[in-house]
């Protein structure tokens, strides 16, 4: 590429770091996303990955060729374009480039498929790939990579230390319902449905641990909250009991709330999220209720649901519209609940676990509590589940030396994104979104 006749070399940069180089001659790299002219004036809007620009191409300032180059690109040419960072208060971005040279880099070998227009999901979810070029996807993605930041730093200064689970695993974690199974060799692994049962290995190796990567279970229902593979973070901490685990909880879900409040405000502009709804979440504690309380509410408030089985999206979406900030369920009752969890000792008829429900109706974002400690007991639960005890061997062996009360929980990063960016449904929180109907692209 040569910058003949312009007297100066051009600073290479992105678009996201225009703001340091206002009057300076610039280098941008990117893709066409869109392009109107008028006469004399071209202007293209170039991103790359960083953020959009509007770069202006006017006639008496180009080369001809430069100037029927511009008339003539195509939605998403690779382009490089050169020219001067100016000030512009109509523009979002406060700046917009004044082209001197567009280098063409490659053209698209047909018409793009996602054009400007609106496109139903099931079209741009099949354009998965290219999808995430607009300015939609490109938001969520930011916030959700704020919200993964957030929760290594949050566990970082926590003191935890990150262990990662195996993916391949010989047995269920979290019921055998919802297992993809596969062919080891000629014997049965899992794909993991939680790292639980390792992290509970690793706290008794380092005390407080995490694991933070995909998990996956063979949901068969088709709903707005549930992927056949997302994403969890899961802390584990040693000599902690459930009181010890909620504060935690609800600690980690305010850091991940301020820190996407104060560093995403653009993304959730874009995406036309009211923040003011996330404020409360931004400060522990968060309000309480035990499983008992909360069937009264929603019995008080006419739903037929009966002490004893789960609440279902409608009974958490009636409690949660109560409160401004996320709610902390705990207490239910030890049937609906896996194996592991720990009796209360006050009622035998309760386990001592939590589930955290989002605000504005976004439902569970976190399952957790304390696990049995004891080795008769969760000998006597893994038979009661019919679970083949050899595979749990190993983790029999944490209560055979040295077992001590420890508690965690498992946060669905997608859940958390769903509810801070405001969408109704998850798929759009995971770069490519696995469920029953889809596993292309
Ligand atoms: O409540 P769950 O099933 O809990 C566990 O897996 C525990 N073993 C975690 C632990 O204690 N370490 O799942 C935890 C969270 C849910 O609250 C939800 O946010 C998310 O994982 N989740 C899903 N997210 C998307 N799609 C699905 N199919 C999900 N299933 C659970
Ligand atoms: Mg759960």
């Amino acid at each position: 590429m040569s910058n003949e006749g312009l007297g100066q070399d051009p600073i290479p940069t992105r678009v996201g770091e225009i703001a340091a180089h206002e009057g300076a001659f610039v280098e941008l790299r990117g893709w066409l996303y869109n392009m109107r002219s008028s006469g004399k004036l071209h202007f293209l809007q170039l991103r790359d990955g960083s953020g959009v620009i509007q770069c202006v191409a006017f006639k008496g300032e180009v080369s001809e060729e430069t100037f029927a180059l511009c008339g003539e690109l195509a939605q998403e040419s690779a382009i490089i374009v050169r020219g001067e960072v100016r000030a512009d208060d109509r523009s979002p971005l406060g700046f917009e480039l004044g082209v001197r040279d567009v280098e063409l880099h490659s053209a698209p070998s047909g018409e793009y498929p996602i054009s400007p227009k609106e496109h139903g999901v099931a079209f741009l979810m099949e354009h998965r790939h290219l999808w995430l070029r607009s300015t939609r996807p490109h938001a969520v993605l930011q916030v959700r990579n704020e919200v993964l930041s957030a929760c290594r730093e949050f566990m970082a200064e926590g003191g935890f230390m990150l262990v990662d689970a195996p993916i391949l695993t010989p047995a269920a974690c979290e019921g055998t319902t919802t297992l993809f199974e596969t062919d080891y060799f000629g014997d049965t692994a899992y794909l993991t449905q939680s790292g639980q049962l390792y992290m509970e290995a690793a706290a008794m190796a380092f005390g407080k641990a995490y694991c933070l990567g995909p998990t996956f279970r063979a949901e068969k229902s088709k709903t707005r909250r549930h992927l056949t593979e997302f994403w969890m973070i899961e802390p584990e901490m040693a000599y902690c009991d459930l009181a010890g685990d909620m504060e935690v909880a609800e600690d980690m879900v305010a850091y991940i709330v301020r820190r996407v409040l104060e560093r995403c405000s653009e993304s959730l502009r874009l995406l036309e999220r009211d923040t003011a709804p996330l404020e409360a979440a931004g400060k522990a504690p968060f309000p309480r209720l035990s499983y008992d309380e909360a069937i009264e509410i929603l019995q008080a408030e006419g739903s037929s649901i009966k002490w004893g089985t789960d609440l279902g999206g409608e009974d958490e979406t009636l409690l949660s519209a109560k409160y401004d900030a996320p709610l902390l369920v705990h207490r239910y009752p030890a049937e609906v609940k896996a194996f592991y969890m720990k009796g209360d000792p006050e009622d035998p008829r309760l386990a001592l676990c939590v589930d955290m429900l989002a605000p504005e109706g976004y439902g569970e974002i976190i399952g957790g509590g304390q696990r049995e400690d004891q080795l008769d007991i969760l000998e006597g639960k893994i038979a009661e589940h019919g679970l083949p005890k050899e595979a749990f061997e190993w983790y029999l062996d944490l209560r055979r030396y040295g077992t001590v009360p420890h508690a965690g929980f498992g946060m669905g990063i997608e859940r958390v994104v769903a509810w801070l960016c405001g969408l109704k449904h998850v798929r759009e929180t995971i770069p490519f979104p696995r469920t029953l109907q889809r596993l292309y692209p």
